[in-house]
């Protein structure tokens, strides 16, 4: 499988957690979260079509040398797909979360506005939970996420409900809607 090929349905999957988890947040949230889990990686496809073969390698690469793909991006094009969907984003005149999200879903504490911040955060969280809703909900996954992401962090500013709350205690509570997810998901593989 490409680098493209093998992030296709994680991004399905992306798009039914983050608006799993804006309704969570939020309660029933009216905003469209499901859009924002689709696109958010857009700049990925932009690089794939830009050079299907160098993507490759710079997926290979990052896998090889266990960095993030936005660092082998940049070792094989300069540029990280990040960047590239921002832009992208910017010049189709998307709404400002959903550029937000787009271009800063790997550092959504860098946003200075809230709105976009928090939905950037929603955003980094349904990318982690989808990337490893693959594996069960073992102790591995519940403790690997909040340490080296900002996102679990900032939710919990914004919502008082989550203020304290361990984020193993809320990825159990989400973990039967979240296994409906997969089961859609493997039925989109066969
Ligand atoms: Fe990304």
């Amino acid at each position: 499988m490409t680098g493209v090929q093998t992030c296709a349905l994680p991004i399905s999957a992306c798009g039914h957690i983050a608006q799993l988890l804006g309704n969570k947040i939020e309660g029933n949230s009216i905003v469209d979260y499901f859009s924002a889990g689709l696109l958010h990686d857009i700049g990925k496809l932009v690089l794939y079509k830009l050079d299907e073969s160098l993507y490759n390698e710079a997926y290979i690469f990052s896998v090889k040398n266990n960095i993030n793909s936005r660092q082998g991006e940049e070792e094989y094009f300069g540029i990280n797909h990040t960047d590239v969907g921002y832009w992208i984003a910017e010049k189709w005149g998307l709404p400002s979360n959903l550029s937000f999200s787009i271009g800063f879903h790997h550092k959504p504490e860098v946003i200075k506005d809230p709105d976009g911040e928090k939905h950037a955060a929603i955003i980094q969280l349904a990318d982690l939970v989808s990337n490893f809703s693959q594996m069960d909900f073992g102790t591995e996954f519940v403790h690997s996420i909040p340490k080296d992401e900002s996102a679990w962090g900032i939710l919990q500013q914004y919502n008082n409900d989550l203020e304290g709350m361990d984020f193993e205690r809320f990825v159990m509570g989400i973990q039967d809607e979240v296994s409906e997810i997969q089961k859609i998901v493997q039925m989109m593989k066969s």
